[in-house]
């Protein structure tokens, strides 16, 4: 039976290959990859130890980034679902707009330190890619971003500021031409260039060391939540509930890290795709096998041969058919359990808690409140959920306004 330690950090739970549970992750690369991949392991594991690193993480993060974002309760969502108490850590507040602001900072700092001049990304929802081309920008990086094709129809807001911020957009029509080929080709395009160039993937996957850096820089969300869950209930409360949606994993593992040893319960929210379709982007509810993709094993949706299948959600980011292989470790171990929601019911839930509340949340986190306020109103008031909310609405307007005929913000 596969256990989680206790003491050590989650991505430090990996055998001498690095795989997790003996099961997943590893570093399933091509023999180029492997000495730039065993530098960064090493440049990484020296700046973890290191205080003026650290000190420099800290201060951009607070400067920068604009931490701690706000934790707030959502009393009018609470009042009209009756049942539990429901918060929202309101992540989408950082510099940028969601999450994906941790990773990209760190990679730039690290990229830096490597004396790398040039740095390279995937994204999906464009957030990955818009915070990689802002702290690029604010670091003195060349950017080149790869975006399928799809999602840069889908995603214009963020594609715009990508391009605002001077980095280049890659468009990639190869497969699906959304994340999974985006990450594909940029992962491809730095195999003939990682002499010069730094890689950013923009979630805990890929071959771990992108794991191990991704997981590590979001972590702040919950070191700042658990300051915060402390102010208000006094103690970390008996029955809480942590509620993220997951794509490739980095928001949810960011926003549980510090919890790992607490009693918390862990929900990730998968993306369940449309009510009448059979796809979706949701391997871990779904009883996927396990397969390998960007050099990690992991569930992956996938066909009978152990091709990828093709995925479907109403949301960018979480359009994508593997999951960090920390969220396998996770679901195996049974410390964190995993269900879906459909594109309908993401789209209701924006709608409800953006005309209760005065926030907005993207379709991504929207999964995780159709989730909220499908549970609550069977608990009780000493139940406490919180959402991560992780991404801010704005980039969804016209993907809203034509599934719902209106934009509530
Ligand atoms: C706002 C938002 N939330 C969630 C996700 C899903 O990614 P992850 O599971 O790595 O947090 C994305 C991905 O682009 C995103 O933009």
């Amino acid at each position: 039976m596969m256990k989680i330690k206790k003491g050590v950090q989650l991505i430090d739970q990996h055998d001498k290959n690095y795989m997790y549970g003996g099961k997943f992750g590893g570093n399933f690369i091509p023999e180029t990859l492997k000495k730039p991949i065993d530098d960064l392991t090493k440049l990484f594991f020296k700046l973890r130890k290191d205080k003026k690193f650290l000190k420099e993480r800290d201060y951009h993060f607070k400067n920068y980034i604009g931490t701690p974002t706000p934790f707030i309760k959502l009393e009018n969502l609470t009042d009209h679902l009756g049942g539990a108490q429901i918060y929202a850590k309101v992540v989408s507040e950082a510099n940028g707009g969601a999450h994906k602001i941790y990773n990209a900072t760190v990679h730039c700092l690290i990229a830096k330190r490597a004396g790398k001049k040039y740095i390279v990304g995937d994204t999906g929802a464009g957030y990955a890619g818009k915070m990689l081309s802002m702290a690029a920008k604010k670091f003195g990086l060349k950017c080149k971003i790869f975006m399928g094709a799809k999602d840069i129809k889908r995603q214009r807001p963020n594609v715009q500021a990508i391009k605002k911020n001077g980095a280049q957009i890659v468009p990639v029509t190869t497969g699906s031409q959304t994340l999974v080929d985006a990450v594909s080709e940029c992962m491809r395009y730095w195999v003939s260039n990682c002499d010069t160039t730094h890689m950013c993937v923009g979630s805990t996957v890929g071959p771990n060391i992108f794991i191990k850096i991704c997981a590590w820089s979001t972590a702040q969300i919950s070191r700042e939540l658990m300051v915060q869950v402390k102010e208000e209930f006094g103690k970390i409360p008996n029955k809480l509930k942590l509620l993220n949606c997951v794509g490739g994993g980095s928001s949810a593992m960011g926003f549980w890290n510090e919890f790992m040893n607490t009693n918390a319960e862990f929900i990730g929210i998968e993306a369940g795709g449309p009510r009448k379709s059979k796809l979706h982007a949701a391997p871990l509810t779904n009883g996927s096998k396990i397969g390998i993709l960007h050099g990690a094993a992991q569930y992956v949706v996938q066909d009978k041969e152990g091709q990828i299948s093709p995925t479907e959600s109403i949301s960018a980011g979480l359009d994508y058919p593997g999951i960090s292989p920390l969220h396998c470790f996770l679901k195996d171990t049974k410390r964190a359990s995993y269900v879906s929601a459909t594109d309908e019911e993401a789209l209701n839930a924006y709608k409800l808690v953006s005309k209760l509340e005065n926030i907005s949340p993207s379709l991504e986190p929207s999964h995780a409140f159709a989730h909220a306020i499908s549970i609550s109103p069977k608990l009780k008031k000493s139940d406490v959920i919180i959402v991560n909310s992780c991404g801010d609405s704005l980039k969804d307007k016209d993907i809203i306004k034509s599934k719902l005929g209106t934009y509530i913000r």
